[in-house]
């Protein structure tokens, strides 16, 4: 089962081992990673999940979701597999390559990055990523930084092995993604934010998140967080504070009223 809100590692550099087993400790049941050594640190998960075993936390308890990132997102003199091989090897080196640093033979979760630039090689990827699932490597599949509904949908009806993930950056500029998360809606894929307060302070500040933090006696990103899940949002969460990290898992704790619902979704779509 995925964790209702996940945390997020990019960008923690030797930070992330720490980071990561603090908050599974707090309570995160859920880990966001990638084979990206140019944003991510997965090594360091791999670490602090091996720590987390001692301390009698187990990787079964922990959902885990890892990345193949195609060659136009990695950092040229840190590509963690052979970028002249074939795609579709590509993707299995990486997936080795995954396997190595998290010290783990499956992953919950193995998300595309980003679609390639034709439409045949996103298949020839996913027939790869198809591969890795039939072999009980990935419990399920998903893409991330996909904004083009027409893509989305073509993806979900040629796979054999259906995403039952999009990972998005959630903003404006692709008015929150309206027409795809109706579509995820409809064929349970779930809908996986990020970038979900720092691209929305102006949410944030809204008069309605305002009222609704005082009367809940919670802060305005805990109102947008819980808000998001109550929409059957995943958000995801990257923070390297303390505070937050309780803040972010604590969302639980109350709930939004129907009647506010509906002022909080016109938010998302002014
Ligand atoms: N698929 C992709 O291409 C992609 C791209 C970007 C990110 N991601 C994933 O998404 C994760 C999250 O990334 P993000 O871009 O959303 O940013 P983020 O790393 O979560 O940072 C967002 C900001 O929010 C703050 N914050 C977190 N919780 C808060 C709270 N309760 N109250 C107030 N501020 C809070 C953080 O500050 P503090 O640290 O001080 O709390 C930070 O400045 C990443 O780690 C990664 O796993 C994926």
């Amino acid at each position: 089962m995925m964790p209702k809100i996940i945390y997020g590692t990019a960008w923690k550099k030797d930070q992330t081992a720490r980071l990561v087993e603090k908050a599974i400790r707090y309570g995160f049941a859920g880990i966001d990673t990638a084979c990206q050594p140019k944003h991510y640190n997965e090594e360091g998960v791999g670490l602090a999940l091996e720590a987390l075993e001692k301390q009698g936390l187990h990787r079964e308890h922990i959902f885990l979701q890892t990345k193949f990132t195609p060659v136009a997102g990695q950092d040229p003199e840190r590509i963690p597999y052979n970028p002249d091989a074939p795609l579709e090897e590509q993707v299995r080196q990486s997936f080795a390559t995954s396997q190595d640093n998290l010290g783990t033979d499956y992953v919950d979760s193995l998300v595309l990055h980003s679609p390639l630039p034709r439409f045949d090689q996103l298949m020839t990827v996913w027939r790869a990523m198809e591969a890795i699932y039939d072999q009980q490597g990935a419990r399920q599949l998903g893409i991330s930084n996909c904004y083009d509904w027409a893509v989305f949908k073509r993806l979900y009806d040629e796979a054999r092995v259906k995403p039952t993930v999009l990972q998005n950056r959630f903003y404006a500029e692709t008015g929150y993604d309206q027409e795809l998360r109706a579509f995820c809606r409809e064929f349970g894929v779930v809908y996986q934010s990020f970038w979900t307060l720092t691209a929305n302070p102006h949410i944030l500040r809204s008069r309605v998140v305002q009222e609704l933090a005082r009367l809940h006696q919670r802060t305005e990103a805990q109102v947008f967080f819980r808000f998001l899940t109550q929409i059957g949002i995943v958000p995801l969460t990257g923070t390297t504070s303390d505070q937050h990290m309780q803040e972010d898992l604590a969302i639980f704790e109350f709930e939004i009223g129907a009647d506010a619902l509906p002022r909080l979704e016109a938010l998302l779509k002014a």
